[in-house]
Order: C-alpha cells, then sequence, then structure tokens
C-alpha cells in the first residue's frame, strides 16, 4: 500500500477476506506510520494514533481533553457534533468528569454487577427459549438474543420501561450511523432528548429504585445536578451500555460459529470463557472510529509534536492488533494469555464504566448459546451478512442462524 502524506479520511474501507478484521490501511499505518494524520468531515485535519504504546501514553494523558466543546476537537460528525446541552461526562474533563463519573461508579462496579449474574442468566435463557421454539423458522441471533438482553439489562438498571426499547434503539442507531445525513441525525438527537426529558420527568414523580431513580433521589433532589444531567445521564448509559455489547454478542457468535475448534474447547472447558471474552474484546475491537481527544497543551509523542487544539484518534481496534504487545495478533486464541491487556474499553480516567457489566453479558450469553445450541451457524453466506461498515460501531445489523 502506498502511504500518502495528505491527510485521507479515517479508513474504514469494507473489509476485504477476513470482515473481522479492522481496515487494512490501519495496519499498514502502525508499521510504517504510526503516528499520521487523517482529514476530519468538517475539512479539517487531526493526527491518528495506531500503536499500543502511543494510545495508551494518549488516553493516559489528561492533557489531552475529552471535551468537545474544546477548539480543536475532533469531531466525527457524529452524535450531534459539540453541543452541550446534553453532553455526558464522557464528553467532559476533570474535574467535572470526576465529579460527575463518581455519581455512578458503584452502579457498575464488579461486585454489585456479579450479583446481577443470576438475573442475566434468566433473561438470556428466556430468550433462549423463545429462539429454540422457532426452530426451523428463519431467526436473526441479533433481533433475538444480541440487542435484547443488553437492552433489556441496561433498562431494568436505568429504570426505563423496556417497551419503549424499539424508540431508545431507533434513535441510537440513527445517531451511531456513518452515513445519514446531518438534520436527519439532529432529528434523532432532538427526538431523543425529549424522550428522556420526558423519561426524568416522570420518574422526578416516582423515582423508583434504579440508576436514574437513586441519581434523583441522592443527587437531583439535593442540588447537585439539574433535571437535564440526569437526562445526560440516561443518554449516555442508554447508548453506552446496548449498542456496543450487542455487537460484541453479535460478533462472537458468529466468530465461534466459524472456529468449531475454538467453540467445542470452551464447550468442553467453560472455565476458559471468561479469558475467551477478553480475546474477543481484543479481536473485534467494535470501536472503529476513536476514542478521540484534543490536545491542551503541546505535548510530544513519538516524535511528532502535537499542538495545543490538535485533535488526535486513537485507532484502538489497530493497537489491539499490534504484533509487539499481541503474539501473531490477526489470529484468534481464546486461551491468549496476556489478551486482557487490550484497549477495546480504552485507558485512563475514560475507560469504560460499564466493562464489568459488559463482560459478564458477554460470558453469560456466549456460555448459554454453546451449551444450549452446540449445533448453531449461520443461515448464510459469510459474504450474505450484513457486516456494520457504516456505523461507528462495528458488528453485524443482522446474523441469520440456524441449528
Ligand atoms: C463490549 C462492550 C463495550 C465496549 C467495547 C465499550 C467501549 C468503551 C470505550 C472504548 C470507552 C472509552 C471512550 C473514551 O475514552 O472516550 C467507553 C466508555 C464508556 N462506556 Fe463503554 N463499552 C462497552 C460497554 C458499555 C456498557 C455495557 C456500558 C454501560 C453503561 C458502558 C458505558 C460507558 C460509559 C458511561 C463510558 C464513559 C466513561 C467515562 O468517560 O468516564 N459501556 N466504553
Amino acid at each position: 500500500m502506498t502511504l500518502s502524506t495528505a491527510p485521507a479520511p479515517l479508513p474504514v474501507e469494507p473489509p476485504s477476506g477476513c470482515p473481522f478484521d479492522p481496515p487494512a490501511a490501519l495496519g499498514a499505518l502502525r508499521t510504517e506510520q504510526p503516528i499520521s494524520k487523517i482529514s476530519l468531515p468538517d475539512g479539517s485535519w487531526a493526527w491518528l494514533a495506531t500503536r499500543y504504546a502511543d494510545i495508551r501514553a494518549i488516553l493516559g494523558d489528561t492533557r489531552f481533553s475529552s471535551d468537545t466543546t474544546v477548539h480543536g476537537y475532533p469531531l466525527s460528525g457524529m452524535t450531534g457534533g459539540a453541543n452541550t446541552d446534553n453532553r455526558g461526562f464522557i464528553r467532559r474533563d476533570p474535574p467535572e468528569h470526576t465529579r460527575l463519573r463518581r455519581m455512578v461508579t458503584r452502579e457498575f462496579m464488579v461486585k454489585r454487577v456479579e450479583a446481577l449474574r443470576p438475573e442475566i442468566q434468566r433473561i438470556t435463557d428466556e430468550l433462549c427459549d423463545a429462539m429454540e421454539r422457532r426452530a426451523g423458522q428463519d431467526v436473526d441471533l441479533v433481533e433475538e438474543l444480541a440487542l435484547p438482553v443488553p437492552s433489556l439489562v441496561i433498562s431494568l438498571l436505568l429504570g426505563v420501561p423496556y417497551d419503549d426499547h424499539a424508540i431508545f434503539q431507533r434513535l441510537t442507531g440513527t445517531l451511531l450511523s456513518r452515513t445519514v445525513p446531518d438534520d436527519e441525525r439532529e432529528t434523532a438527537r432532538l427526538e431523543l432528548r425529549d424522550y428522556l426529558d420526558r423519561l426524568v420527568t416522570a420518574k422526578e414523580a416516582d423515582p423508583g429504585d434504579d440508576i436514574l431513580g437513586r441519581l434523583i433521589v441522592e443527587q437531583q433532589r439535593t442540588g447537585e445536578i439539574t433535571h437535564d444531567e440526569v437526562a445526560a445521564f440516561a443518554a449516555l448509559l442508554l447508548i453506552a451500555g446496548h449498542e456496543t455489547t450487542a455487537n460484541m454478542i453479535g460478533l462472537s457468535a458468529l466468530t465461534l460459529m466459524r472456529d468449531e475448534e475454538s467453540a467445542e474447547r470452551l464447550r468442553q472447558e467453560p472455565a476458559l470463557i471468561r479469558g475467551a471474552v477478553e480475546e474477543l474484546l481484543r479481536f473485534h475491537s467494535i470501536i472503529r472510529n476513536g476514542p478521540r481527544r484534543v490536545a491542551t497543551a503541546d505535548i510530544e509523542i513519538d516524535g511528532h509534536l502535537v499542538r495545543a487544539g490538535e485533535g488526535v484518534v486513537v485507532a484502538v481496534a489497530s493497537a489491539n492488533r499490534d504484533e509487539s504487545v499481541f503474539a501473531d495478533a490477526d489470529r484468534l486464541d481464546v486461551c491468549r494469555p496476556n489478551a486482557q491487556h487490550h484497549v477495546a474499553f480504552g485507558y485512563g480516567i475514560h475507560q469504560c464504566l460499564g466493562q464489568a457489566l459488559a463482560r459478564v453479558e458477554l460470558q453469560v450469553v456466549i456460555g448459554t448459546l454453546l451449551r444450549r445450541f452446540p449445533t448453531l451457524r449461520p443461515a448464510v453466506p459469510l459474504e450474505k451478512i450484513p457486516f456494520r461498515t457504516d456505523m461507528s460501531i462495528y458488528g453485524c445489523h443482522a446474523l441469520p442462524v440456524t441449528w
């Protein structure tokens, strides 16, 4: 591949060969030009980091800001741009980020999430029962299992009526699409804002024993946060809490259906599933357009001076295929000893708040599928599976299966 010096857009080319691999251009950059420049939808440019060590250095350095309102932040042209009104703490810096994140940290701690495991298993079993009843019919694993599990779980935790899932799934889908026009995305953003506004108003009257209810009682009523800030928590957790894990479930199931040896190994030794989930997270690295930062000081990264006000896009999908950290990185090895060192959940102060929850959901769903559907296989050839090359979170739009 020829590397040009003129910034080109972030590589998102459709997969050629193995649909599980990140764009080949990222691999070429990692070896030949690990810190390069890309062009952005608004005509400006940003740095692109592709190596594991550089990416950890950037994400671990709080002089790189996550605040979309800081001049020079590399906007992807998605999720409503730099709007400030419903910016969750993912797009804020300390001390605001610390203050807000701390309000929900305990809800997602490992111990708390582990206590949810039986409930997550129950939800998964019920959905699998329903799937079993449809044996012989067309079954889309995304629709029947991968989306509903995280969607039901996050709705339950937040206290969002699950009957509304069609609304927030549709709006989230529009917000996370790379291809919808700006006006359509803006309409979806406003619709989601109105929906959450009504939801928070209803919960203010009747808070309930859930995350939003506790935020209202413990933080909003004491004056620490406003109605709009509760709505911003809801938006962030709802969006981050279902799309990501859903796509990991779909991709993981597909990978194991195509790798009978690994699947059989996990069936024989279910204790290996925890490690396998780390490897699947590393291998798939579903966040394909970031994370993103803007420098607030002049900072040298691998011999390049990143000046204050310049944007940086870090390709975690590329970091997780870095051969200097993961031997034979393009191969899925469900017993890889250092898979847990992946940066699929990011790194530093913004590292994924929901990672313990995502891990338990993945462990439960994958374990259950392997156990209950040992003959599960794709119902269509790989070329017919609609991969999400049009979305910022990679995965499959649909996954027809049979058994
Ligand atoms: C496989 C599933 C998931 C993946 C791959 C994933 C990935 C990520 C990544 C890469 C970040 C860092 C963003 C940055 O540095 O700017 C992040 C942050 C975050 N994630 Fe996840 N996530 C997943 C599941 C979840 C779930 C289930 C939740 C549940 C609520 C969640 C909530 C969040 C939140 C709130 C943040 C912002 C943290 C902060 O800014 O302090 N994520 N996630």
